[in-house]
């Protein structure tokens, strides 16, 4: 898609031009505008941003002066979020599934508070970490999610009771329920069913003599990827916040641990072409990040991308290929953009979640540098 030089497109040339290419930018006050509006829209929720998705220093250390806590996937994100300053009593172990040597090094920072899924992991929480504050995570319908999560984790809802019952005569404290809707949750009815299920075992578990404490809401937050695409946030939220008004007292916490919605927004990835060749009567472009760098989303996140030009003209159906020798680096089959150049850029917005984070050196080529702007 061909776009109009503006102030946008002329900075980020000024960016590649400075610090070269593949480049993340990051901006500061996207990350901050994304927290607030989390918290306009839902103001009772408190988010625990989920480390997985961007682990970078400066975001997260951005986050955590906004207010934020954090869901942690390992020991490792625990000890990166604590090497930036925050104490782990700001954190949630947020894995069903953990080593038990990492239930006990999170136990013994003061991190105590952690999810479950299945009678084992009470065994080995109660051995590693007596005392500890459990949460166990019930499956719900990941329905139109782009990544679903309920196959592999989330207890049937009706063995959570019998699990709280479990973890509380291990001596352990059975501290709340949380889900996970399956991220970039399209449709928002997974919420509505998903606190409809919770808010039916916080009932038992109330009945039971088990009051608890905490629900947790998962991530899923949806972002929008093409610029014709409504915003699906905002409708999401509200639809989220009516039911937790509706269905829950005031005096139960709510988190929330999204991951993509606080950080894609906040990240623009610049490519550059490096080589062009007609193929089949087709142009491929051959840019300098790929499927094995900042979007290995497209294979790990099921993410689709908006590739932007700065040139303008006919186009044709276009390739977009990776830098690597894998025939599976391939970007993008059928682009609609102008004739491009070596040494053009090709631009993703919204590219913050699961791109940088889970890229790699393959082809010894080194992951996209990333600026921080204020
Ligand atoms: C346990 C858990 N919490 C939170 C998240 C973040 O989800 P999202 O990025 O969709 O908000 C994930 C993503 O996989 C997850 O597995």
């Amino acid at each position: 898609m061909a776009v109009k030089t503006t102030s946008k497109t002329r900075r980020l040339r000024d960016l590649v031009r400075r610090h070269g290419s593949p480049l993340a930018v990051v901006s500061k006050a996207l990350l901050r505008r994304q927290v607030e509006r989390f918290r306009c829209a839902l103001p009772r929720v408190e988010p625990f941003f989920a480390v997985k998705a961007n682990s970078h220093p400066e975001i997260v250390k951005t986050l955590a002066q906004a207010g934020c806590n954090f869901d942690v996937a390992s020991v490792g994100e625990m000890e990166l979020v604590r090497r930036l300053g925050v104490k782990a009593q700001r954190m949630i172990f947020a894995n069903t599934i953990k080593p038990a040597e990492s239930i006990a090094s999170a136990a013994k920072a003061g991190l105590t508070l952690m999810t479950f899924d299945s009678e084992y992991e009470l065994d080995k929480i109660a051995a590693a970490a007596p005392g500890a504050r459990v949460i166990v995570r019930i499956k719900v319908p990941n329905v139109g999610s782009m990544v679903e999560l309920s196959l592999k984790f989330g207890c049937d809802p009706t063995d959570a009771l019998p699990l709280l019952i479990k973890a509380h005569k291990l001596g352990l404290r059975p501290t709340g329920l949380s889900f996970h809707v399956g991220s970039q949750c399209t449709r928002n009815e997974n919420y509505s069913d998903a606190l409809e299920i919770a808010a039916i075992i916080l009932r038992d578990a109330q009945l039971k003599q088990l009051p608890l404490e905490i629900l947790d809401i998962g991530g899923g937050f949806p972002i929008r990827h093409f610029d014709d695409e409504p915003d699906p946030f905002e409708s999401c939220a509200a639809l989220v916040s009516r039911e937790i008004d509706r269905l829950f007292d005031s005096n139960l916490r709510i988190i929330a641990e999204p991951g993509r919605f606080l950080v894609g927004p906040a990240v623009t990835l610049a490519m550059r072409v490096i080589g062009k060749a007609i193929r089949d009567n087709k142009h491929w472009y051959y840019l300098d990040d790929g499927v094995y760098g900042s979007l290995s989303g497209l294979i790990f996140d099921h993410a689709k991308y908006q590739y932007k030009v700065m040139r303008n003209g006919r186009t044709q159906l276009s390739t977009l290929a990776g830098p690597t020798c894998d025939g599976l680096d391939v970007i993008a089959r059928g682009e609609e953009m102008p004739e491009l150049e070596v040494g053009d850029i090709v631009y993703v917005e919204n590219c913050g979640a699961y791109s940088t984070a889970s890229a790699t050196w393959f082809n010894g080529l080194p992951p996209a540098k990333v600026v921080v702007l204020p």
